[in-house]
């Protein structure tokens, strides 16, 4: 079985795919991570995002970087929504996902595009949403937690920036598949989120018989 998880910033997406991952006992990828991994290495050369031949050299890593904590940083992220609006970047991660959802056994992934580009073909597709003040305090206390300081307006005008650069870019924009079931979890908590989840993925595998 394979099950993409899609969403904006904040929106519970990765919560739940890791949680949905050790429900089935699929392995799970985190899309996000390998663009903030191209992103960390623009920064480390000292590279500039905007240029697509800069961000496309960034774009060969090792798999043991997806494990660095420096790559969930507040920062790292934002310049991973301007690499990864690059083409030619998409392109260069493009096989390892779709080898990711297509092995054995079934995946799943999270991510902004997997139930649109990368696993078109998924058997269960879920949108994860919720409204940009909700996205923001939650993006907020994690932040306050690894030690940043920042306001909350700051965050929450960084998620609509962000927002905007990953739903406007012309190549694999984020957007919800046609056949993608919609999540908001703006008042759920994580785990009536996760019930939630659990219960449409049970309701799509009962409809494909
Ligand atoms: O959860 P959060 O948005 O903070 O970060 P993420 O999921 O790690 O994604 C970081 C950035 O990578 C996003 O803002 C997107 O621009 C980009 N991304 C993408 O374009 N396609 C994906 N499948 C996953 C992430």
């Amino acid at each position: 079985m394979i099950i993409a998880v899609d969403g904006p910033a904040a929106s519970g997406k990765g919560t739940i795919a890791r949680a949905l991952a050790r429900h089935y006992d699929l392995p799970h990828l985190d899309t996000g991570l390998l663009y903030r991994a191209v992103a960390a290495n623009v920064l480390r050369e000292g590279l500039n995002p905007a240029v697509e031949a800069d961000a496309v050299a960034s774009c060969s890593f090792d798999d043991a970087l997806l494990d660095d904590p420096g790559l969930r940083t507040d920062e790292v992220g934002k310049i991973a929504s301007v690499v990864s609006a690059h083409p030619l970047v998409r392109a260069a991660l493009l096989n390892r996902q779709k080898k990711f959802a297509h092995q054995p056994g079934g995946a799943i992934l999270d991510g902004r595009d997997i139930g649109t580009v990368i696993a078109p073909d998924a058997d269960v597709k879920l949108f994860v949403k919720a409204t940009p003040m909700i996205r923001a305090q939650r993006r907020h206390i994690e932040l306050r937690k690894q030690g940043a300081n920042i306001s909350l307006d700051k965050v929450l005008a960084d998620i609509r920036a962000r927002d905007e650069r990953d739903s406007k870019r012309s190549e694999a924009p984020m957007l919800q598949a046609p056949d993608a079931a919609l999540l908001d979890t703006s008042f759920l908590s994580i785990d009536a989120a996760l019930q939630r989840a659990i219960a449409l993925v049970e309701a799509k595998k009962r409809a494909a018989g």
